[in-house]
């Protein structure tokens, strides 16, 4: 692939990662975004929250009084801005994720601390519940849906996060994996792709009424194992959680 091939993969990536997440912003939180809060602690100052997409930086702005519209890795921020910044399960959805990091960097104050989140590789099952059940009836990517032009598996475990950090000037890079079970109901969870949330909700979407009831079941099928209370799932997540200092 040549430098003008891969440009042209990370635009038609970023294209789909606003399309999927304009789609999401309604139905995200009631669903995901009640999982992705896990790993945030409730901050203790002025927050700015960023998104690439309009429609969840207009949801956000809903819980913040300040929320900016703006697409890693280029940020609209002035040099040394900020105390603290959190992207939080952002970095697999740039396409050029190795080059986030510097960015990051650059709007931190000198010793500010970025904390960063991604899901962690391989996926604990009640991670991979939906997931296989989309594969399982047959409901894959379809070829013509771009694929993050750069690999993400950097940031899938520890030591690649870590070695980004670094790799982007940070300094006492730490990291480690984070497991939670996540409490939800099989119909708020299925509420999620069938909503139109992220990548599955957009994969959903594309399917004929047939395969879509397919999902479903095949979504059910293993649902028992995560039972604690009828209708309540106990979810295994993994994430991997890095942090440094500039
Ligand atoms: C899984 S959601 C996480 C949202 C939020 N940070 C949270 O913790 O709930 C991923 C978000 O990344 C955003 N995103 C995708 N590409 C981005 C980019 N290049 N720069 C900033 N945000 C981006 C999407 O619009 C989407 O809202």
């Amino acid at each position: 692939m040549d430098v003008v091939d891969a440009l042209r993969g990370v635009d038609a990536f970023a294209a789909l990662e606003r399309r999927i997440w304009a789609a999401s912003a309604g139905g995200y939180a009631a669903s995901v975004a009640r999982l992705c809060a896990h790993t945030v602690p409730a901050p203790a100052e002025r927050v700015v929250a960023v998104d690439a997409e309009p429609a969840v930086a207009a949801e956000a702005g809903r819980m913040v009084p300040e929320a900016i519209v703006a697409a890693l890795p280029e940020l609209s921020f002035a040099e040394r801005a900020f105390d603290v910044v959190m992207g939080n399960f952002v970095l697999h959805h740039v396409g050029r994720p190795a080059v986030a990091p510097a960015e990051l960097r650059r709007v931190l104050r000198p010793g500010g601390r970025p904390g960063l989140t991604a899901w962690a590789a391989p996926a604990p099952p009640g991670q991979s519940l939906l997931a296989r059940a989309f594969e399982a009836a047959g409901a894959v990517r379809p070829a013509d849906l771009p694929s993050p032009p750069a690999a993400p598996a950097a940031v899938t475990e520890v030591e690649g996060f870590r070695a980004l950090l670094a790799d982007s000037g940070f300094g006492a890079v730490d990291g480690r994996v984070v497991r939670w079970d996540h409490r939800t109901s099989v119909e708020a969870w299925w509420g999620g792709p069938a909503g139109g949330v992220a990548f599955l909700g957009e994969l959903l979407r594309r399917r004929s009424p047939e395969v879509r009831v397919g999902v479903r079941r095949e979504f059910e099928r293993p649902t028992g194992e995560f039972m604690r209370v009828e209708g309540e799932l106990a979810l295994p997540h993994a994430a991997v959680l890095v942090s440094a200092r500039r």
